[in-house]
């Protein structure tokens, strides 16, 4: 029997012998929370899909951002739900300087100040009455030129609401290079681009449509990228890259790991990936059944992340983690 001399369990024998080797792991100031805040609650609104998750109310997301801060998190990334009947086809709430995001991104910055990366969606979604990420032509179909010149007003309208970066998700054609000339315009030099680079339409948003109140019927196939397709992200980040994108993004995260990493092979800025509702949702569903260890699947996902490239990561576990780090010393 020749025993073998290379044997790589010996660096596998200890904790601290674990601990020291490991390549990846991931860090409190990557971490983003997503957080939604719900015009007209009095209290909290629970969101069944994603369990642990709530629509905040502009009071209980200060108390969010702050405990974000105080566990080290890096950023926060806002979304608005507007009172129903203000919805409508152009989605007026989010031009609205006292729409409800552009309230919250105050609020928000009022509280922390500078002491976290304030960060809001720029996209029709959540404020159109027809649920669709841009404004429709007369035939319903998502109009991209049309709906370049609602973000590119969005974007004026949350960057002077405090949104230190301003990340588009409706996956508009141009919509990095619009933004970025409507903020210089207006004088916003300063306030960042996270351009959704890679947005794949994807199952998995699912929990997510309950969080914003989703008026959507239908799908977003003729605007998110084709799940088959891995190339084009390429060309995505090229164009992002070229409109003036400061940083990217892939999303969703878990299915989507090998986009992450050809991007973050490549890419000469920062690379962030999102860990969507679905992903959330499955992991807390399958932990609530006790089918699998809650934490030590969030960690696992997390260094997954770090593992394909990514330098940020956008999860509803951003705060709860960065907590357990901390008391993990
Ligand atoms: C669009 C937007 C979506 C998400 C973030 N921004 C929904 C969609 O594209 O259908 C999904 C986030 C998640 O699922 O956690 N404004």
């Amino acid at each position: 029997m020749n025993y073998p001399q290379a044997r790589p369990r010996r660096l596998r024998t200890t904790p601290a012998m674990r601990r020291m080797v490991a390549e990846h792991r991931p860090d409190a100031a990557d971490l983003i929370l997503p957080a939604f805040v719900r015009e007209g609650i009095a209290e909290p609104v629970a969101i069944s899909t994603m369990p642990g998750v709530r629509q905040h109310t502009l009071d209980s997301l200060r108390k969010a951002a702050a405990e974000a801060v105080a566990a080290g998190v890096g950023g926060i990334m806002l979304f608005g739900v507007p009172e129903e009947a203000k919805k409508d086809a152009v989605g007026t709430p989010g031009t609205d300087p006292d729409g409800i995001l552009q309230r919250a991104l105050r609020a928000v910055r009022e509280e922390v100040g500078d002491d976290l990366v304030v960060m809001s969606d720029v996209c029709l979604d959540e404020v159109t009455d027809h649920g669709h990420c841009g404004v429709l032509d007369a035939r319903g179909r998502v109009d991209n030129d049309a709906t370049l010149l609602r973000y590119a007003e969005m974007a004026v309208v949350q960057a002077e609401a405090g949104a230190h970066v301003l990340g588009p998700s409706g996956m508009m054609d141009g919509q990095v290079g619009v933004i970025r000339r409507a903020l210089d315009a207006a004088g916003h030099q300063d306030a960042a681009v996270l351009a959704y680079t890679a947005k794949y339409a994807s199952a998995f948003y699912g929990p997510f449509r309950e969080a914003v109140n989703s008026s959507l019927k239908g799908d977003r196939r003729t605007y998110q990228q084709d799940p088959p397709n891995a190339r084009e992200a390429l060309r995505e980040l090229d164009l992002d890259l070229a409109e003036g994108a400061d940083m990217v993004m892939v999303k969703p995260g878990l299915p989507y790991l090998d986009v992450l990493r050809r991007i973050a092979d490549v890419s000469p800025v920062p690379v962030a990936v999102y860990q969507i509702s679905g992903e959330y949702a499955m992991v807390e569903a399958a932990a609530e059944r006790g089918w699998l260890d809650r934490e030590r699947a969030i960690e696992e996902t997390l260094t997954a992340f770090r593992r394909a490239g990514a330098g940020m990561v956008l999860t509803y576990w951003a705060t709860e983690f960065a907590q357990r780090l901390r008391a993990a010393g």
